[in-house]
């Protein structure tokens, strides 16, 4: 089989050897005589998969001390409550921005716990940028943000900058690039696309702020539960823990955030370049909020659509389609999808160019 291309936005392109030792651990993990799926969580093994799985998510961060790391079950769709639970106060207010669907769903579950107070939007011209954001009410707890947004293909240039402390879903930029720490208290993402296989949520948390609310918290959307139980409050999901760590590890193996922020770069920089430059497409995201992660980009005419889907699927590139809500394209550009395969999805645009001129 030709070499697959794979441009899906989450669940996504994962690098190889992850992959193949992930497979080799589910038929037998390391000597263990058993598969990683078929072991006690509390074991010692995987005990030491989760502890290592934490300090590296840590490490790579470069998050300080009070930092916390947790992996635990609901995906960032439960980080958007969790979130709210655990940095709203009763009867208080939170500010958020409104910078596209996750953004909404992250608003609407907040609702449920306080009031919401959204700052900025960018919904009258379809969330084609990162709105301008001025100062924030000191009364709301927190700022939260998306920092990436995954549908529309915008992204923060820099992480703003804020009088209150963020809280941020980076579900879809997590380790793709550094970032100053300082003023978050919360960070959370689902694995699915940089880290690792669906299946967990990663939690960084500032111990230090913890536990303000006031509030009664359920168990399991209480982040200190977690965090007394070393992430081991219940069953983990172990397979998407462990795989996590592989990629850890590829990702320290290639030199870090740093060094993949500039991989990350190069690739975003070869395709914006042939959007600009080729007459039949277009952008959605405005210069300055471009995503390096996800691509969105239409044809200027889409008599064209038949042709440039049949060259994209021929050359081997898979999930381009845009996203059901918004349609158009969308090439999805994670730590793990290869240069080449920018090149190869370049030469595509190149070619129905030259077909159609
Ligand atoms: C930015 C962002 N936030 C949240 C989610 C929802 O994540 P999950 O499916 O883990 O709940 C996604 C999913 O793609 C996303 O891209």
């Amino acid at each position: 089989m030709s070499k697959i291309h794979n441009y899906s936005a989450g669940p996504c392109i994962l690098p190889p050897e992850v992959l193949a030792e992930a497979s080799a651990a589910v038929s037998e993990w390391d000597g263990h005589g058993l598969s990683l799926i078929e072991m006690s969580h509390r074991s010692k093994p995987f005990v030491a998969v989760m502890d290592e799985c934490r300090a590296l998510t840590k490490e790579l961060l470069g998050l300080p001390d009070r930092f916390d790391i947790l992996y635990l079950q609901g995906g960032a769709s439960l980080g958007f409550l969790t979130a709210a639970y655990n940095f709203l106060p009763e009867g208080g207010q939170a500010a958020y921005t409104d910078t596209g669907t996750w953004a909404n769903k992250a608003i609407k579950e907040a609702k449920h716990l306080g009031t919401v107070d959204v700052v900025t939007s960018s919904k009258a011209s379809t969330y084609d940028h990162i709105p301008a954001l001025g100062e924030v009410d000191p009364r709301n707890a927190y700022l939260h943000i998306t920092t990436n947004n995954t549908i529309y293909g915008t992204q923060y240039a820099e992480m703003p900058s804020s009088n209150v402390p963020l809280v941020a879903d980076m579900s879809s930029d997590i380790l793709s690039r550094t970032f100053d720490p300082e003023p978050f208290a919360l960070i959370y993402g689902g694995v699915q696309k940089n880290m690792g296989p669906a299946g967990a949520v990663m939690y960084a948390v500032d111990t230090e702020r913890l536990g303000a609310t006031g509030r009664s918290i359920p168990a399991y959307l209480d982040l200190k539960v977690h965090l007394d139980k070393d992430s081991m409050f219940n069953t983990p999901p172990v397979f998407s823990v462990f795989t996590t760590m592989l990629t850890l590890r590829w990702l320290k193996a290639q030199g870090g955030v740093a060094a993949i922020q500039a991989k990350n770069e190069a690739k975003s920089a070869l395709l914006y370049a042939e959007i600009d430059r080729n007459p039949l497409f277009v952008g959605h995201a405005q210069e300055g909020s471009r995503s390096h992660m996800n691509v969105t980009f239409r044809l200027t005419d889409d008599a064209h659509a038949a042709a440039f889907d049949a060259l994209w699927n021929d050359a081997g590139i898979s999930g381009l389609k845009g996203h059901r809500s918004v349609g158009g394209y969308r090439a999805s550009m994670y730590n793990a999808l290869p240069l080449d395969s920018v090149q190869v999805l370049v030469d595509v645009m190149n070619e129905l160019e030259r077909s159609r001129g």
